[in-house]
């Protein structure tokens, strides 16, 4: 716990140019941060290092591992298997000789096509709230501050530096703002401000929503940075509550590439969309002095600053050296770790288990003496993660051919079948990134034989199982145009599936993704991006030696029928407005309200076991229990799902249902539990703007069950 006296009397002694070094970003020495705080040596306040985030640690020049795609972690809709997975990046990033980690996450997935939802959690915000928490309290026990990113209402890539999303206050606090409060309860310890706009005024500038609500209304003392380049103003920024600029340097090169594209033509450069202007640096440094001067900033918020960011570093043992005693061994959690065999088995944990098994017709799992045929563009290169600041470069990877390889007892045969997908990332946009002449191995790098589809088409024929991986391509700074899978591979599936009919596809995106085969082939499995595990994660759940326990954190349905679709204005949006006219009605809200069927919903994911549930019960004001047995002759990993339907109230358009709580268990053959389930608040109340939040009197219904579309049993709640 941060001791505020001591930080008082830190703070006491600093001059203003000693304070200014603590809130402006500057060149890291050893250049292995994103972000670099210089400190203040005679004082005694070390340097401060903050790191990308949110797949792994993306330290310069350095191999970290690399954890599955975030929304993958949120399908496994275990938080505590998140807080193992923040716990081993916490001590990466320790070991890394980092402070705070850029990560979690939890922006809300309301479009499909956003480029960042590998990074995101959910279409929901009790679920990305709860995983969210767990990744935030797994980081921080590595005594590394975790940063909540990116508040708020940034939930496309295209137009991201410059969109105002326009949204009802409804709309903001039942939906996009409850992940935040959540990482706010769990003890975050610095919030990331997002590049949009919101109603019209930058975040950086909000007052409201960063000075008002994070700070005033959910009482965060932790610091608020700025995303890159994102601070839009000195005074505003500083006087609605923005505490760090990041990263206070311009990008090297930045200023030269915009310069020399306008030197023939006399226009103003224009930033690629989606890129920030690497330009914009130092308006914390002397532009701040100046503010506070002139009195358009008070001196005291330049100590308010300070304080938040001391605070942090106290808290987590900067200041008085604590935390070196524990690098040497006080306790195992705050020891930093490198690739280690335990963070290597919570990366390949997550991948197995957030594995949604979409359908299954009985081939799967695979019987071990199969003879089985590896096809698809990508399959000699892991599927590490999508583009952008989330990149991490593991020490160790398996491909999808070497994970079966290593697993299959039968005869395995690959083809290519059509032309690589290759990866997109947000580092080819940079006008100030030469080309990188670095290979890291993976299929982009590698001169790929010609692919045939007749090649695949027999290896299909010849096999006893036809198994098909195909991908996406996604990445930071970019939305997808579309949700069909990229190249030819629909055609590749459609061609091995008529050639075999135990075919499998084993899909990886970045968020749903349509397949329009899916009645054609035999099983399909969604992997997210698995990361460096892999071909192993894949091997481990095609054979049946891990149940594929995940659950699908985002609804999945034709391109046409999501709430964004067909509609400019809602998405990408018109002269630079994005509105938000669908209100709540998003994800399964919007399947729910509109009564029609995806083609898989929310929560949706079978198991190689099979569970019965029984009669659920209240057992407290916020509680429901039930029992499920697994009734198969095998163990399985079933996901409890409580949702919560409101009575019907005059003139007020509710949700029909709203995830109330979830939890996972693990169940051998033949064993039953009783699983009590919390209730969150959020699922009972609805955000009235004139009087707040509000609990209707009633009746509600708790429904219990698999899905959000598979309700088992159900229990009324009165309030
Ligand atoms: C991203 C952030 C990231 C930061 C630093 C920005 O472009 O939006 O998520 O942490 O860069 O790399």
């Amino acid at each position: 716990m941060a001791d505020d006296d001591h930080i008082e009397a830190v703070l006491a002694r600093l001059s203003r140019p000693q304070k200014l070094a603590l809130v402006r970003g500057a060149t890291d020495p050893e250049g292995t941060a994103t972000g670099y705080l210089s400190g203040v040596k005679e004082a005694g306040i070390p340097p401060f290092r903050l790191v990308d985030g949110p797949l792994g640690i993306r330290a310069e020049g350095q191999r970290a591992t690399a954890f599955p795609a975030s929304i993958a972690t949120a399908a496994t809709f275990d938080p505590d298997l998140a807080r193992q997975q923040g716990a081993a990046m916490g001590r990466e990033a320790a070991a890394l000789g980092q402070d705070a980690l850029l990560a979690p996450g939890v922006n809300i997935i309301r479009v499909p096509h956003c480029g960042r939802n590998f990074e995101y959690l959910s279409e929901d915000p009790v679920h990305a709230g709860a995983v969210g928490a767990g990744l935030i309290d797994g980081i921080q026990s590595a005594d590394v501050v975790a940063t909540v990113k990116h508040f708020v209402a940034n939930n496309q890539e295209t137009h991201r530096t410059t969109v105002s999303t326009e949204v009802d206050e409804r709309t903001l606090r039942e939906l996009y703002l409850p992940p935040f409060r959540s990482a706010v309860d769990a003890g975050v310890g610095s919030v990331m401000t997002a590049y949009n706009r919101v109603n019209g005024t930058h975040m950086s500038d909000h007052g409201r929503l960063v000075g008002d609500v994070l700070k005033g209304e959910w009482g965060f003392d932790g610091y608020v940075v700025s995303d890159w380049y994102g601070i839009e103003s000195t005074v505003g920024a500083a006087n609605a509550g923005m505490d760090v600029e990041m990263p206070g340097v311009a990008a090297p090169g930045a200023a030269e590439a915009a310069n020399s594209d306008t030197a023939d033509d006399a226009e103003e450069f224009e930033w690629p969309d989606g890129i920030p202007d690497a330009t914009r640096a130092g308006l914390f440094g002397d532009p701040l002095v100046e503010a506070i001067d002139s009195g358009e900033v008070p001196a005291e918020r330049l100590d308010d600053m300070v304080r938040r960011v001391l605070g942090q570093m106290d808290r987590f043992g900067r200041l008085d050296g604590s935390r070196t005693a524990a690098e040497d061994g006080a306790s195992d959690d705050q020891a930093g770790e490198l690739d280690s065999q335990r963070h290597r088995d919570i990366a390949a944990d997550v991948a197995a288990r957030g594995t949604v098994l979409l359908d299954n017709d009985g081939v799967l799992p695979l019987a071990d003496g199969a003879d089985v045929a590896v096809i698809g563009p990508n399959i000699d290169e892991p599927k590490l993660g999508g583009g952008g600041s989330s990149e991490t470069t593991p020490v160790h990877s398996v491909t999808p051919v070497a994970g079966i390889e290593s697993r299959a007892e039968g005869a395995v045969t690959t083809a290519f079948g059509v032309p690589q997908i290759a990866s997109v990332s947000l580092f080819d946009l940079l006008p100030f990134v030469g080309e990188d002449d670095d290979t890291d191995g993976t299929a982009a790098d590698i001169a790929q034989q010609d692919p045939s589809l007749d090649d695949a088409v027999d290896a299909a024929a010849a096999a006893d199982v036809a198994v098909v991986f195909v991908r996406d391509a996604t990445t930071e700074a970019r939305d997808r145009d579309s949700l069909a899978l990229p190249g030819q591979q629909d055609d590749l599936v459609s061609a091995v599936a008529a050639a075999n009919e135990n075919t499998v596809v084993v899909v990886r995106s970045g968020g749903p993704v349509e397949l329009p085969w899916r009645e054609d082939v035999a099983a399909v499995l969604e992997q997210w991006y698995p990361g460096q595990a892999d071909g192993d994660a894949a091997a481990a759940v095609l054979y049946g030696d891990r149940d594929p326990s995940g659950r699908l954190p985002v609804t999945f349905a034709p391109e046409g029928e999501f709430p964004t679709a067909g509609a400019e204005r809602r998405y990408p949006g018109v002269d630079d407005e994005v509105h938000y006219d669908e209100g709540v009605f998003i994800g399964y809200r919007h399947f729910d309200d509109e009564d029609a069927d995806p083609t898989y919903p929310f929560g949706h994911g079978h198991s190689y076991a099979t569970f019965e549930y029984g009669d659920a019960e209240t057992t407290g004001e916020r509680t429901v229990a039930v029992t499920v047995k697994n009734a198969a002759d095998r163990p399985g990993r079933e996901v409890i799902q409580a949702y919560v339907r409101p009575p019907s109230v005059d003139g007020v358009d509710r949700p029909r249902r709203e995830l109330a709580g979830f939890e996972a268990v693990q169940l051998d053959a033949d064993e039953q539990k009783t699983v009590a389930l919390t209730l969150d608040d959020l699922a009972f109340s609805r955000y009235d703007p004139n009087s707040g939040w509000t609990v209707d009197t009633g009746t509600y219904t708790v429904e219990i069950g698999r899905s959000s579309r598979d309700i088992r049993t159900t229990v009324p709640v009165d309030r």
